[in-house]
């Protein structure tokens, strides 16, 4: 009885799926995927993909499909996408900005990722906004103090032994965001607290009790509560700042301990300093903890991930790190104050280390309305309405026809005509602090360079997929004081 009530659920759930669905599978004829079950769709791939398998499954998938394929998991379409021309289409397009961040939705909510279509183009100036040309000359010299100290933490382990370079960069780059974003030095507890949370995202990246906010909520009680717990200590000690930077003298007197401190002689604008000027519109102290928070996550693990891999991939090609070195030191001897607009080739070396290893591997679209393309070979077509598109850069900057040699660092072909990345993306959402970013890691690589050889001693790098691009056995390397 039980079985038979269980098989006649399953049929007619499995015809209902059918016939919701069939407007998108009409649209989406041409194109090839893997095998679909009723009703479950082709779930079995996504069962055993984990943050280590993700790279070799995700190439096998291609080879098996192509450039543009289409899954289906119960009612939900998505579409990997690695091919350039379509994503430059898509990125381009003004009326296809939805991004999917539903993991993220708890701690980023009220932020530019998560607010509505209507809002976001305002947020999103107001964040290119700090990195205007004004402002972003007192960020690099806040990027300087940073990397002075950065190279203080490294004295200590130029001792020709193996270790993981993201263990001194990562709290580096964090504590650098915060200057930024807050216009404070986090104290220790807010500076935990963040790298926890983003740890505890990472994890919860590709698991299964994560698939869904229902399992979530279901199966990890514990982690959800300690999330919240951070999540809750972090915003506290937001608003507690926005209080102080409304009313400064009311709170000025008061001792605050253990607290995100304002910085003693801020030169530069901070994020919160422009959101809490901003008129049009006006943001609640809940919208600006949520751009805080956004920036703060992106900026800190995006960042840290690819100086981590710049610095092991200058370490593993030695004629790089002599270039580079060489570079530095004509610079320097030319001019103390180190003009960063000068070092064509160490932005060549970061520019390839992007292309190879964007620490953003996906970016997505969520489709409000269908999406028609022209495409030179796949030929002309519609993403339907309700699809859920993933440009997976990692294959996409590595494909052989775009970039020759594709899986070998060359940093010379962005020297004469550099090849189009897309590893901030393109278009009207792509990432509002890429000059700045590019500032920040010559920045903090510079004095590492001319400092110290990097040597390449160590395991290789096992790429993973945690939420961002990084090495499952850490970023080893060696210091040699020069
Ligand atoms: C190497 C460093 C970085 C890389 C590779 C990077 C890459 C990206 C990518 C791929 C996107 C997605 C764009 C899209 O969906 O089309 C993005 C968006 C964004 N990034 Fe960055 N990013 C970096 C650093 C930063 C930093 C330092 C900040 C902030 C301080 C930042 C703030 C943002 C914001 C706010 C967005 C969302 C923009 C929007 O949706 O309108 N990023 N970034």
């Amino acid at each position: 009885m039980i079985l038979t009530t269980t098989f006649v659920c399953f049929c007619l759930a499995s015809a209902f799926n059918y016939f919701r669905t069939r407007r998108q599978r009409s649209l989406i004829k041409n194109l090839k995927g893997p095998f679909t079950w009723p009703l479950l769709g082709s779930m079995h791939k996504l069962l055993f993909l984990s943050p280590k398998n993700f790279f070799q499954r995700n190439t096998e998938y291609l080879t098996k499909y192509g450039s543009l394929s289409r899954c289906w998991v119960f009612h939900r379409l998505f579409i990997p996408l690695a091919d350039l021309e379509l994503s430059r289409q898509l990125l381009e397009s003004k009326t296809h900005l939805e991004t999917g961040y539903e993991l993220m939705k708890d701690w980023l909510d009220g932020g530019v990722l998560m607010c509505q279509p209507d809002h976001w183009q305002k947020r999103h100036g107001l964040i290119s906004g700090l990195f205007g040309k004004e402002n972003s000359k007192q960020l690099m010299e806040l990027c300087r103090q940073q990397a002075e100290k950065l190279h203080q933490k490294l004295v200590e382990r130029a001792d020709q032994k193996v270790f993981d370079i993201w263990e001194l960069v990562a709290p580096n780059v964090l504590e650098l965001m915060v200057m930024t974003t807050c216009g404070a030095s986090p104290s220790e507890e807010y500076a935990k607290n963040l790298a926890d949370l983003s740890e505890l995202y990472r994890k919860r990246f590709l698991s299964l009790q994560s698939a869904n906010r229902f399992n979530y909520w279901l199966s990890s009680p514990f982690m959800r509560r300690h999330q919240n717990r951070l999540i809750r200590r972090l915003n506290e000690e937001h608003k507690d700042l926005i209080a102080r930077q409304q009313k400064p003298n009311k709170m000025g007197d008061v001792l605050v301990v253990n607290h995100l401190e304002p910085l003693p002689q801020k030169c530069h604008d901070s994020l919160l300093d422009l959101l809490l000027e901003s008129k049009e519109p006006e943001l609640t102290s809940g919208e600006i903890c949520g751009e805080l928070n956004t920036c703060n996550y992106l900026g800190y693990l995006l960042c840290s991930s690819a100086l981590c891999f710049a610095l092991v991939t200058i370490a593993r090609n030695p004629s790089v790190q002599q270039r580079c070195w060489e570079e530095l030191k004509l610079a320097q001897s030319k001019d103390q104050e180190l003009d960063l607009e000068k070092l064509p080739y160490l932005e060549a070396v970061l520019k390839e280390t992007l292309r190879l290893y964007p620490p953003q591997v996906i970016v997505g679209r969520q489709f409000k309305q269908d999406f028609p393309y022209t495409h030179s070979i796949i030929g002309d077509g519609d993403l339907p309405f309700g699809s859920e598109i993933y440009i997976n850069l990692y294959e996409l900057q590595r494909n052989e026809n775009r970039y020759p040699k594709a899986n070998n660092f060359d940093a010379e072909r962005f020297l004469d005509s550099p090849p189009e990345i897309l590893s901030f993306s393109l278009g009207p959402r792509c990432c509002p602090a890429s000059n700045f970013s590019i500032g920040l890691l010559k920045t903090l690589l510079a004095p590492i360079i001319t400092r110290f050889e990097l040597l390449p001693y160590g395991d290789e790098l096992k790429l993973n997929m945690r939420l961002i691009l990084g090495s499952s056995n850490g970023f080893q390397l060696a210091l040699k004081p020069r």
